[in-house]
């Protein structure tokens, strides 16, 4: 296993559209378990492929308390959504920074797992905020693009000035 690095916004890597897995293989287990120690060393609970600068359709996600519940979507797509709701939302790609994004309240997602069989999973509440968050990464999104000229200007300010005081 190893430790990835991840990219720090606005990296305009961040803004790649990953391209779908073909095959869930070990290559694509490997890259998996990567992700998943990256997540938890970081901490996070969520992590998309494209943030370790791999533009794959992956996302890991690990929202319980106890963290010892991964969860693996490979190729997810939302079948159906409904409701909105707003959560305040960070990333690690976006150190120090939360702001409040509004998403669906409930959908339904249908991926593949680490092993390639598929499955469909009814989510709400922080894990399909989570599920949205990071299958924004897949197409070249950050959350900080909902949120105002404004408030990008400060952010990126803000993210500068941090970068200085940990040199
Ligand atoms: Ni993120």
């Amino acid at each position: 296993m190893a430790l990835l690095a991840i990219l720090q916004y606005p990296d305009s890597r961040l803004y790649t559209v990953a391209s779908p897995v073909i095959t869930v293989d070990d290559e694509i287990r490997r890259l998996i378990r990567d992700m998943a120690e990256t997540m938890y060393a970081a901490p996070g609970v969520g992590l998309a492929a494209t943030q370790v600068d791999d533009h794959r359709r992956v996302i890991v996600i690990d929202i319980s308390e106890t963290r010892d519940h991964l969860q693996v979507f490979v190729n997810p797509e939302i079948v159906t959504s409904s409701g909105t709701a707003t959560c305040e939302e960070g990333c690690l790609s976006v150190p120090g920074i939360f702001d409040k994004v509004a998403r669906a309240e409930r959908i339904s997602v249908r991926a593949f797992d680490a092993q390639g069989k598929t499955f469909t999973l009814e989510a709400e509440g922080l894990l399909a905020v989570c599920i949205q968050h990071e299958m924004d990464h897949l197409e070249g999104k950050v959350f900080v693009d909902y949120l105002s000229r404004l408030k990008q200007r400060r952010i990126l300010a803000k993210l500068k000035k941090q970068k200085r005081l940990v040199m």
